[in-house]
């Protein structure tokens, strides 16, 4: 009778403690699951962290090596220039100049550095440019003719397409 007391009274809190053990394993796969979806979640923040900074240094190198050129040559239209020439105040001619910079800027508004607005993404923005760049179709033509020296030179272009490769090649990665 004692031994019998006895074998149950070790069968009980083996009982309890094998259900108690059941439900730890529960939730440790819970929590191996959440642990799963919170590097899931540190892994998407870091693609994010990543992409910050390549935009960062691209923006740094846009700055550094072609702002300037776009300063002079392209923000006349794709941003907000730093005065309007002598005739923007001609009848007719504000007109024409206002659409033109209104659509330049649809497209492509360089007024806050790297990433530009406008409709692109930044990837696109690059591709797009690099187009315009290599077939030497902007500025365009009725506007170049009327400012001598605001096409793009080979030295330029040159700045250009390297900032250009560099910076698609570091958000492809
Ligand atoms: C006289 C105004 C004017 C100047 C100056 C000008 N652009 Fe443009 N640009 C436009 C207009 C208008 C558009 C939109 C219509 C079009 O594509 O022709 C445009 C479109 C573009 C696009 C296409 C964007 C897209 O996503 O479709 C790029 C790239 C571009 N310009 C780059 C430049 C660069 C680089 C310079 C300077 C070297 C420059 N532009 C100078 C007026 C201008």
């Amino acid at each position: 009778m004692k031994q019998l007391f006895f074998t149950i009274g070790m069968i009980i809190p083996l009982l309890v403690f094998a259900h108690g053990k059941e439900d730890h394993s529960g939730k440790k796969a819970e929590k191996a699951e959440n642990q799963k979806g919170q590097q899931m979640h540190q892994k998407i923040d870091q693609t994010g962290q990543m992409k910050k900074l390549q935009i960062e240094t691209i923006n740094k190198n846009y700055q550094i090596n072609v702002k300037g050129i776009f300063k002079q040559k392209c923000i006349d239209c794709h941003g907000v220039p730093e005065k309007y020439p002598w005739y923007y105040k001609v009848p007719g001619i504000k007109q024409i100049m206002d659409h033109d910079i209104q659509e330049a800027q649809e497209h492509l508004d360089m007024s806050n550095d790297f990433p530009f607005g406008g409709h692109g993404t930044p990837l696109s923005d690059l591709k797009e440019l690099r187009k315009t760049v290599k077939k030497s179709s902007m500025p365009p033509l009725q506007y170049w003719i009327f400012h001598p020296g605001s096409r793009l030179n080979d030295k330029n272009k040159e700045i250009i397409l390297q900032w250009i490769d560099q910076s698609i090649n570091r958000l492809s990665q």
